[in-house]
């Protein structure tokens, strides 16, 4: 293989040379043999890549079938007509699509890929915020594990918060693990919630200052959060939605110059792709999305490892969760 750059380990340079580069045919060049060897895997195993908004541009733009954001996700993996899923994206998200899908085989390319949010709490602690307030709703957001969305009434994505949280039709919801985004939501809704303390390790990283700064030195750039980031942060913006929302925004408002406060990649995939608009590239990483390499797909759908697998007894009261939230 030619190339004039040679591919680092994205791990290494996470927001080097080869993120900042903008075109297909790039990545293409730079990573010919592991997409070469993915596109024909995913023949002979009739396997599909789902992959979250926040994968490198080589994984999004080059080997994935479906792009989305958990809800997109989700929705999808409900129909998915292959006998394998590959999910790129985090743990969680691997298991909303084996949830939905129980006869497929839905492989994780790296099982290491957590969460914060989804780590933030646990089954039993959900348990002991029912006992102390009886009858309120739990409403979980899906970045949460199975044992905890099988302790969960509803299950609710950014994307689809605020409809969940209203569709109730109550004056107090639980709604765990992220604190922000129910305080972001009650902020929306006048809904009481009832919180509990996870934060998004890269969400929680941006300040208000840090957001008014951007501002001094691009006059006039649009600023756009996600839901995750603390109330303050979303206060500065001009609109907030899950990175779904945020690619319908930039397509539709067609702004000039925007700021994109979430995970790095967002911007370095939307740049690609949005060519009238230039994007500020803030670079706050996810580290758990940024297991999920194009030679971890590969050995994935070489070794069908690692494979989802969950508890029946979890999974069946886990699916009514998620399967309500998809419902509304
Ligand atoms: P979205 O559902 O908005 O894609 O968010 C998922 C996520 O993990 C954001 O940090
Ligand atoms: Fe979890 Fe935050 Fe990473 Fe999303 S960006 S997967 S919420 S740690």
């Amino acid at each position: 293989m030619s190339a004039t750059i040679s591919p680092p380990d994205i791990r290494d340079d996470l927001y080097g040379p080869v993120s900042r580069l903008m075109r297909r045919e790039d990545w293409e060049r730079l990573y010919a043999d592991d997409i070469e060897a993915i596109l024909r895997l995913k023949k002979t195993r009739n396997a599909v890549i789902l992959a979250h908004n926040y994968q490198t541009p080589e994984i999004f733009h080059c080997v994935s079938d479906i792009r989305g954001d958990s809800l997109a996700l989700a929705r999808v993996a409900q129909d998915v007509e292959a006998d394998v899923i590959v999910m790129a994206g985090v743990h969680f998200m691997a298991e909303t699509a084996k949830l939905l899908n129980p006869q497929k085989t839905v492989l994780i390319p790296d099982d290491r890929a957590g969460c914060s949010l989804a780590e933030g709490i646990t089954a039993e602690n959900v348990r002991m915020l029912k006992q102390t307030y009886p009858g309120v709703p739990v409403v979980t957001y899906v970045n949460s594990s199975a044992d905890v969305k099988a302790e969960s009434d509803i299950c609710c994505t950014s994307g689809n918060a605020r409809r969940v949280v209203e569709s109730l039709g109550v004056p107090r919801v639980i709604m765990i693990p992220d604190e922000y985004l129910a305080r972001n939501i009650g902020a929306e809704t006048g809904i009481e919630m009832l919180t509990w303390p996870a934060h998004c390790e890269v969400h929680e990283q941006f300040t208000p200052q840090e957001i008014r700064q951007y501002r001094r030195l691009h006059p006039g750039v649009t600023v756009i959060a996600h839901p995750e980031c603390p109330p303050e942060v979303v206060a500065e913006a001009d609109y907030s939605g899950s990175t779904a929302q945020m690619i319908e925004y930039v397509a539709e408002k067609k702004p000039e110059k925007v700021l994109l406060v979430t995970e790095c990649s967002m911007s370095d995939n939307l740049a690609a792709q949005f060519r009238q608009t230039e994007f500020v590239r803030p670079c706050n990483l996810c580290p758990h999305m940024k297991r999920i390499t194009l030679a971890g797909i590969r050995r994935a759908l070489e070794t069908m490892e690692t494979q989802v697998t969950i508890p029946d007894d979890v999974a069946d009261r886990a699916r009514l969760a998620v399967e309500r939230m998809l419902a509304v």
